[in-house]
């Protein structure tokens, strides 16, 4: 949450971060702001809302600030103090001396905020961050230099944060640091970067170094150096990424989130490549663990990436027969947790850095469990906390609602599935191998299903046009497909959206079913779908409208539903791919009829680096 980033070198400053600042906008967008070092002064340029409200007023200042050589920027999900210019990052300190960016959370800003009262300071945001700002500019008006000033405010400082700041007095200077929340340097010629994440610079720079918990920054056009919190100057690779600019462009389509559904098939083809061969046979070595020592699975995620684990549970109980249990990372963490060195914890986190997903794998560390890492982001938080890593490799994501990093994790999750299997024994080869090559046919089968919707999906939304809320139904693994498609409608449309088990839905949520509570159904196949259509149908006789995901042609559905959202026939382990699409568009279409912003929810931040 909160997106920073830092510049130092050419006379392109203000493009860099403002470039940066909209790649990092899925962290929040409640305001926006720069401060940018310029004749012997800081000046601070905030605007409150998306990013754009920003760039106009930019524009409007007709290119005066095109000699600015070094600033930090910051896109902000409110936490302390509403969103409002007053609130908005950068926070001066020191009459402007000092200017400070920050992503997370100082937990004694209240004490520390009274100390400086109590010595005169007056404060002009209710924000924690400012309290930074303050105990920093006194330090650099006592005659320390910056980096110097933020290693000592640093110790007293309780909480977790990534900062950047830049001082009147160090022209061409940027330093940072970081205590939980993430931060990464870009290397460039005759000019560096900061950023939360790496995205913020593709197109910048590929070359990257990661700064590791409790390490202080200092950038310049032509050095970084990098101090232990102690002061001690540290060496540190760099790593290259492999993603390109275009990853992070719109290439083409009205919205991220459009795009990103129709990018599902390459995400799953990177996704399974190397790890699955033609013949169907499971390589996942690469995690380096010793499956065969595992008695149990416990997963733990946040959000999509939780259903995604719920998904994880069928395949893993069916083909490995091993109990799996799911758990909601922020319960998890408090919940006194069980198990011991044969317990493999998965934790599930597409951007890695998710505070309660991370606690979560700290819990289960504490007793001795094996974690696995599944994540889109190489080199995330996440990825330094496990014992191993499986990465998801579905290129950046930048909707806040997931949807190719959800089929990738799933994917991942399969894989295990079907490598646990094979070195448990619990199923003949063979019939693993005939899995395994079913589940080659991801791409293919989710490009099918794009193909063979077209335009059905917007013909849905008229269906929603006066819902009062809507009711998502499914069994067995359409259950989870159908709380991934409630989240999906709810966080873009916010039209009050529940997922739930067909079954169980005589036994509360029906009593919402009328007209203006249209019920989707995700119909599936096998020993389900017979009974999964008959719940339908005690809804229609309640007055829903109906609309069923089901196979092509499945005269069940065509009969009960309004309108039937038709997937491919396909092999019974990619149903969650192919099921999953239909509703990842049907939201979409939903949220667009109604004019919202899909890719920028209220509220809603995607990468959520508090409690
Ligand atoms: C937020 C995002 C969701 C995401 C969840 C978990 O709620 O809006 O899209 O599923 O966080 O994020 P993670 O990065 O840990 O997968």
């Amino acid at each position: 949450m909160c997106g920073i980033v830092g510049y130092a070198g050419k006379e392109r400053c203000v493009e860099v971060l403002m470039k940066g600042l909209g790649h990092l906008e899925y962290r929040g967008y409640d305001s926006a702001g720069l401060a940018l070092q310029r004749d012997g002064r800081i000046e601070r340029i905030t605007e409150v809302g998306q990013l754009e409200n920003l760039t106009r007023t930019l524009a409007g200042r007709n290119g005066d600030l095109s000699l600015v050589r070094t600033g930090v920027g910051h896109t902000r999900w409110a936490t302390h103090g509403r969103p409002s210019e007053e609130n908005a990052h950068p926070h001066l300190g020191g009459d402007g001396r000092v200017a400070v960016v920050h992503n997370g959370i100082i937990e004694n800003f209240s004490e520390l905020k009274e100390e400086l009262e109590g010595r005169g300071v007056s404060f002009r945001s209710e924000t924690d961050t400012e309290v930074m700002a303050h105990l920093i500019a006194e330090r650099v008006e006592a005659g320390e230099s910056l980096r110097l000033a933020l290693v000592g405010v640093l110790q007293r400082l309780e909480g977790s944060f990534a900062v950047a700041a830049v001082s009147v007095d160090e022209p061409g200077k940027v330093v940072a640091a970081r205590r939980q929340s993430p931060l990464v340097i870009g290397l460039g010629e005759g000019e560096n970067f900061l950023a939360s994440a790496v995205q913020a610079l593709l197109g910048e720079t590929n070359e990257f170094i990661l700064v590791e918990n409790g390490e202080i920054v200092e950038i310049a056009d032509s050095s970084v150096e990098v101090f232990t919190s102690s002061g001690e100057p540290v060496e540190r690779e760099s790593f290259e990424v492999e993603w390109d600019a275009e990853a992070v462009e719109l290439g083409g389509y009205d919205d991220y989130m459009l795009k990103e559904i129709h990018e599902q098939p390459a995400a799953l083809g990177s996704t399974l490549l190397g790890r699955i061969d033609t013949g169907g046979v499971v390589d996942l070595s690469e995690v380096g663990l010793d499956l065969s020592e595992i008695d149990r699975v416990v997963v733990v995620a946040c959000g999509t990436a939780y259903h995604a684990g719920l998904l994880g549970k069928h395949a893993i109980e069916k083909l490995a027969r091993l109990p799996v249990e799911v758990v909601i990372a922020s319960e998890y963490r408090y919940a006194d947790p069980i198990g011991d060195s044969r317990t493999l914890v998965v934790a599930i986190s597409q951007s890695g850095e998710t505070t309660d997903t991370l606690a979560a794998v700290q819990a289960a560390r504490s007793f001795g469990a094996r974690v696995l890492a599944v994540t889109n982001t190489k080199g995330s938080l996440i990825t330094r906390e496990a014992d191993a890593v499986l990465l998801t490799r579905a290129g950046p994501e930048i909707c806040v609602a997931s949807t190719k990093a959800f089929v990738a994790q799933v994917a991942v999750l399969e894989l295990l599935a079907l490598a646990l299997a094979g070195s448990r024994g619990v199923i003949p080869d063979r019939e693993l191998r005939e899995i395994g090559r079913g589940l080659r046919l991801a791409p293919e089968k989710v490009e099918e299903t794009l193909e063979l919707l077209g335009n059905r999906v917007e013909e849905a939304v008229e269906v929603f046009e006066d819902a009062r809320c809507s009711l998502f139904l499914g069994r067995g693994i359409s259950y989870p497909v159908a709380l991934e498609g409630a989240l999906k409608l709810k966080e873009i449309s916010y039209l009050p959206s529940e997922g739930y088990p067909a079954g169980e839905m005589k036994h509360g949520p029906i009593a919402l079913v009328d007209e203006h509570c249209p019920v989707v159904a995700v119909i599936g196949e096998g020993l389900v779908r017979e009974k999964t259509l008959s719940n339908v149908e005690e809804t229609v006789a309640r007055g829903a409208s109906v609309i069923a995901v089901a196979r092509d042609g499945d005269k069940g559905a065509e009969r009960i539903a309004r309108l039937v959202l038709p997937v491919p026939e396909a092999p019974e382990i990619l149903a969650p791919f192919v099921c999953s699409v239909p509703l990842q568009l049907l939201a979409y279409h939903v949220a667009k009829d109604r004019g919202l912003d899909v890719d920028k929810p209220r509220n809603l931040a995607k990468s959520v680096t508090v409690e």
